[in-house]
């Protein structure tokens, strides 16, 4: 249905390669291996009785209790035990620590009958202890490297923790600031969101699963989750199947070539089937298409949420058909457990079904070596939690995360004539909020706030630091708010530290207003009146609209939430150490009402313009706030002769797009280079513009770089009225350029294959 993108295509032959010379040296150790693990399978699914089986396509909440009461606290581990005990569960989540997750799995290895390990499994989405910038950041680096790095830390860190597998990456592709779960994504683009999602699963899951710094990965949410109608999380998501196809499944179909071990089916509806018991979306596409064939796991309860859906009529009616549709393990809606067995027992389930399902559940536990190394170490959990190598590099990742969105007359980097700096916004003192949505393992303590990261690098430059909090997220506070200017007035420079709170954005936080709260907007606007040399850092989860800022702050930075080495990421970029060259991964809204605004959008047959009858607002620009890719750097880069090669090419080529870029600043910088394509007539219509390739490049001052990408044409087509890829003869252009509004373009054509 689909071909490999360029880095899974590399990734995948590669991977060929290594396999053949593998296979050359020792195909029977190799196959040896597998059959043993196959044949050790099939025996305990001899041996398992049916409630067995169930129990371990079972997984339920194994967390400590936070009850204070030591008696209550007993109680609750005394009954996880137990489960675990008669093999009544798989797998838990919710566990933490190798102490505690010790204590659950001994229950399982050592007193169960048939002694299969628990699989514990946890949201560890952008870090573990030591937490780096929210997913959406993250992205923002446009460095795949760097997004792997985050990965591996969280893994070593996890699994030293006991924790065997997470519900990360979360890969649904997002063209709406309005669902909160955006912060969570890779933003709105298929191609980019897959690079993204394999450079994840490999940092997860390591050289092998087996490893002592590894997790299985679990792609989320199956699928097209982030197109809920009206930007509302759980919603019904009714889109067309090229859609579905074309940007919703990509990144799946990345992960799967990363080798991802398990999928977590969605909660919403697609075109009328939940995605938990959707065979069209699970069987026919993720195993017959993109044949994969690790397991899957329903989101929470969304196996019994298919009564609320009326596809089900009871739990019952809904276990058997998400297991049919090949949902492996049940996320705490218990159904499995509960209502199978009679199933099965009175043949209206076949237990085969059952059995695939245990031995794939079976499979991933093999695959992490919990057969044979079941327990985490608490050594090695203390030694790792948390260590320098991993705040220096949560730090790198922050920094390089944020996004220079306005630099009027080159208000930042901080000059060396600055002597004071006043610090104002709910952000500065603060040492929760920077840590973002499901940091579940992070904690306020190890947060180096905005005010310890700054005054001790303006300490070094010699600088003096005021700070006043001015206001609180959403409530106005009049003596703050003096506070706030009087230090305005005696500063250099002022530096407003606003945006949302850490619960703002994330699961079940959609909002209909992006406006900045509007006491930050009084706090911007009175420090502005006091001191025109204000630059606002936006710590936020996702894009808000803020035009009056974009129109008169004379710099805006675009800092997230930047996980624990807040202070000292901040500090770096705002000092000059770091210079800037995050790009947006999602397209930026002037107006909640221009949502949803994506930069590859359908060209219509009245594309707008100003004209009366195209296609547009009356009230508001059709354009957005910022672009797509769109990020400023300290420095600045022309770009020139950009050539592409062959101009006649046919679908087995591969293109090779070269283009020059100078850095024509005073500085050393990096800059996101990106490559898009446009196929000017299709037999189904195709987007004004499609990202095909991009390249985060350091380029010292004054020097030009050639760039060169190599693009196979067969990237080129799209899923056509009847669903089948594919790359249509034609004229084609292709856009090279700093982001998707701007950059040099070339034509060429793919003729036909005759
Ligand atoms: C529900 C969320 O949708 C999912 O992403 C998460 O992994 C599970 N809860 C488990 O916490």
């Amino acid at each position: 249905m689909r071909t490999r993108s360029p880095i899974c295509s590399a990734t995948f032959t590669l991977t060929i390669l290594i396999l053949l010379v593998l296979g050359a040296v020792n195909t029977r150790t190799a196959s040896a291996t597998d059959s043993d693990i196959d044949q050790r399978i099939n025996s305990l699914i001899e041996q398992m009785t049916l409630e067995e089986k169930l129990g371990q396509l079972t997984q339920q909440w194994g967390g400590e209790s936070q009850d204070i009461n030591p008696g209550a606290q007993k109680r609750q581990l005394d009954d996880l035990l137990g489960v675990a005990r008669v093999g009544a569960v798989g797998s838990f989540l919710g566990a933490y620590g190798a102490e505690y997750t010790n204590k659950l799995q001994r229950a399982a290895v050592e007193e169960s009958r048939l002694k299969i390990p628990l699989i514990i499994g946890n949201d560890v989405i952008h870090g573990y202890r030591t937490v780096f910038p929210v997913p959406l950041a993250e992205s923002a680096t446009w460095d795949p490297e760097l997004v792997e790095l985050s990965a591996r830390v969280a893994a070593t860190e996890a699994r030293a923790g006991g924790t065997h597998w997470t519900f990360a990456p979360m890969i649904d592709v997002s063209r709406d600031a309005r669902w909160g779960r955006i912060v969570e994504t890779a933003g709105e683009d298929p191609y980019f969101s897959s690079v993204m999602a394999a450079a994840r699963v490999r940092g997860f899951q390591g050289k092998s699963l087996k490893d002592k710094d590894a997790v299985a990965a679990c792609a989320k949410h199956f699928v097209a989750y982030g197109a809920g109608e009206g930007g509302r999380d759980y919603n019904t998501v009714d889109i067309s199947d090229q859609t579905l196809r074309d940007i919703h499944m990509p990144p799946f179909a990345a992960a799967v070539d990363a080798g991802v071990a398990s999928i977590m089916s969605a909660f919403n509806e697609i075109n009328g089937t939940p995605a938990t018991a959707n065979r069209y979306t699970i069987d026919k596409i993720l195993r017959g298409e993109l044949g994969f064939n690790g397991f899957i796991v329903s989101d929470w309860t969304s196996i019994t949420e298919m009564i609320n859906h009326g596809l089900a009529r009871d739990a019952a009616d809904a276990a058997q058909q998400a297991i049919r549709a090949g949902v492996d393990m049940d996320m705490c809606s218990f159904s499995y457990r509960d209502h199978l067995d009679d199933m099965v027992k009175n043949g209206s389930l076949s237990k085969e079904i059952v059995d695939r399902a245990v031995r794939r559940v079976l499979r991933a536990k093999f695959d992490l070596g919990l057969f044979d190394n079941p327990y985490a170490d608490p050594a090695l959990e203390t030694k790792v939690t948390l260590a320098d190598e991993h705040r220096t590099a949560a730090r790198r990742v922050a920094a390089k995360s944020m996004v220079l969105l306005k630099n009027e007359n080159g208000l930042l980097p901080l000059a060396d004539g600055v002597k004071t700096i006043a610090l104002v916004g709910p952000m500065v003192d603060n040492n929760h909020d920077p840590l973002g949505t499901w940091s579940l393992n992070g904690k306020d303590e190890d947060v180096v706030t905005v005010l310890a990261g700054m005054k001790k690098r303006a300490q070094a430059a010699g600088m003096k630091v005021l700070h006043a909090k001015g206001c609180d997220f959403a409530k106005e506070d009049a003596e703050a708010l003096k506070q706030a200017v009087q230090i305005a007035k005696q500063a250099d420079v002022v530096l407003a530290f606003v945006g949302e709170y850490e619960m703002s954005t994330g699961e079940a936080h959609s909002k209909a207003d992006l406006d900045l709260p509007a006491p930050q907007l009084a706090l911007i606007k009175a420090v502005m009146a006091a001191n025109k040399k204000t630059a606002v850092v936006l710590m936020t989860g996702r894009p808000l609209t803020i035009p009056f800022l974009v129109e008169n702050a004379p710099a805006i930075l675009a800092a997230w939430h930047p996980g624990v080495e807040c202070g000292n990421a901040v500090a770096d970029v705002l000092f000059g150490d770091e210079n800037p060259a995050a790009r947006l991964p999602v397209t930026w809204p002037r107006h909640v009402g221009q949502i949803p605004i994506y930069y590859n959008h359908k060209k219509t047959g009245r594309p707008p313009n100003d004209t009366r009858y195209t296609s547009k607002y009356i009230d508001q620009p059709w354009t957005p706030q910022f672009p797509f890719g769109y990020g400023l750097s300290y420095t600045t880069f022309e770009y020139s002769d950009l050539e592409v090669e062959p101009t006649s090419a046919t679908v087995a080529d591969t293109l090779t797009v070269t283009v020059k870029v100078t850095n024509t600043g005073s500085r050393d910088g990096d800059e996101v280079i990106q490559l898009y394509v446009r196929d000017l007539i299709g037999s189904v219509t195709r987007p004004v513009k499609e990202l095909k390739a991009f390249e985060r490049v350091s380029i010292g001052a004054g020097a030009t770089k050639t760039v060169t990408f190599e693009v196979p044409c067969n990237q080129l087509g799209f899923h056509n009225a009847e669903s089948k890829y594919v790359v249509e003869p034609g004229a084609f252009k292709v856009f090279v350029g700093p982001n998707a509004a701007e950059g040099l373009e070339a034509d060429f054509e793919i003729g036909s294959a005759e």
